[in-house]
């Protein structure tokens, strides 16, 4: 799979873009804030009709303009698909081949991208919730069911909590719609639970080459309904759930908001058996981070059978000369299409031919390499 041409316009401070990128690597360099980060947000929009930044639709809208557009043709299993979106202060409108689509689920799946950012240092380093934004994308990444059941439990969630604000919050009102939500809430942390045991063999694997076999690097889902190591069955799960709402009730009422559940479960992530997120050097977690990536990418390959896109803004910066040699050593393996900003291109030591772009003020240039 591989994006053959991408339009850009009136996206941030890039006016108007068109290029077609290398089906292999494309190193995009340019100095601060000349737009590298704002393409690659673009590519990441087609994919996943979210900013990376977690922007608003407002703050993509070039200044001065009603309206971003961004397109993309995307060759996949060998046939061209016509990709569109047109982002509105209020409203994204998706067309798929000039049609638009109502349908999230016909684009699920579409362009599988995986981003690395700087920003990701946040899932060694982050609060629960960013913990848990990032994992969730992961598995949304690589199944899309997850999407509406995440949607569906949330709408369980907001509607005990709309329930627990009444001035006098009625129990068996509540009753009628914690089944749904504990229905729901297994579903998610079925899902959080195989897709971690799935990531944890890869993540051990793959720190260990690029930092330190005698380091075990771990993570599973941990949360006030799960015991360490269990693997629940969906009846354990939704009647321990049931039971501990139950029991919440009052602390519930008196909160305003459902405080037990898959909302407050947490990826618990440790090195030598220790938290990461105080135990680990910043190196440390950097190195972390980046095994994160190359196992989610690893699996999604595994998985689709194919590569996914990558973009990878301006992570070179951020890692020390042996973990960026090895980054550079997965990539120089890697089979898909890849995006890569610097800032340097002198940090960028890859061997296989790559496409140069250029960024300055808005405008990309494409130079021989
Ligand atoms: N809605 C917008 N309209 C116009 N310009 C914007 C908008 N949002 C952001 N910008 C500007 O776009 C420019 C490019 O930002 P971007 O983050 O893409 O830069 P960058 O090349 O990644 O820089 P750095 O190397 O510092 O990360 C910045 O100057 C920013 O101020
Ligand atoms: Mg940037």
């Amino acid at each position: 799979m591989f994006v053959q041409r991408v339009a850009i316009r009136a996206f941030r401070n890039l006016e108007q873009v068109e290029f077609e990128p290398s089906q292999g690597f494309n190193l995009i360099e340019g100095e601060n804030g000349q737009g590298k980060t704002s393409l690659l947000e673009a590519v990441g929009m087609l994919a996943s009709l979210k900013s990376f930044r977690g922007a608003k639709n407002a703050e993509m809208i070039q200044d001065g303009h009603e309206q971003a557009r961004l397109s993309c043709l995307l060759m996949r299993d060998g046939m061209e698909r016509d990709l569109k979106i047109e982002v509105n202060p209020r409203s994204r409108r998706i067309l798929l081949h000039n049609k638009p689509v109502r349908q999230l689920s016909e684009l699920y799946g579409l362009l599988n991208l995986v981003t690395f950012v700087p920003e990701d240092v946040g899932i060694v380093r982050g609060t629960p919730g960013e913990r848990r934004l990032f994992f969730d994308r992961m598995i949304f990444a690589s199944q899309h069911a997850y999407a509406d059941e995440m949607a569906d439990f949330e709408e369980a969630l907001r509607q005990r909590n709309a329930i627990l604000r009444q001035e006098q919050p009625s129990r068996s009102l509540a009753r009628a719609f914690e089944s749904e939500l504990v229905r729901h809430g297994a579903t998610v942390m079925l899902r959080r639970i195989a897709y971690a045991d799935r990531l944890a063999p890869r993540l051990l694997a793959t720190f260990g080459e690029i930092f330190d076999r005698e380091l075990p690097l771990t993570a599973a889902w941990a949360g006030e309904l799960l015991e360490p190591d269990e693997r629940p069955t969906r009846e354990t799960l939704e009647a321990r759930f049931a039971a501990r709402l139950d029991g919440c009730w009052s602390h519930d009422m008196a909160r305003g908001h459902t405080t037990v559940g898959p909302h407050r479960d947490d990826l618990r992530i440790s090195l030598a058996g220790r938290d990461a997120r105080t135990y680990a050097s910043q190196g440390q977690q950097r190195a972390a981070v980046l095994a994160f990536k190359i196992s989610e990418i690893r699996l999604l390959e595994e998985q689709l059978g194919f590569a996914p896109i990558l973009a990878l803004d301006d992570v070179s910066s951020e890692l020390d000369p042996q973990r960026n040699a090895r980054l550079f050593a997965f990539l120089s393996h890697f089979q898909g299409q890849v995006f890569i900003t610097t800032t340097d291109r002198s940090f960028i030591r890859i061997d296989t031919p790559f496409r140069l772009w250029r960024m300055t003020r808005g405008q990309l240039t494409t130079e021989s390499a």
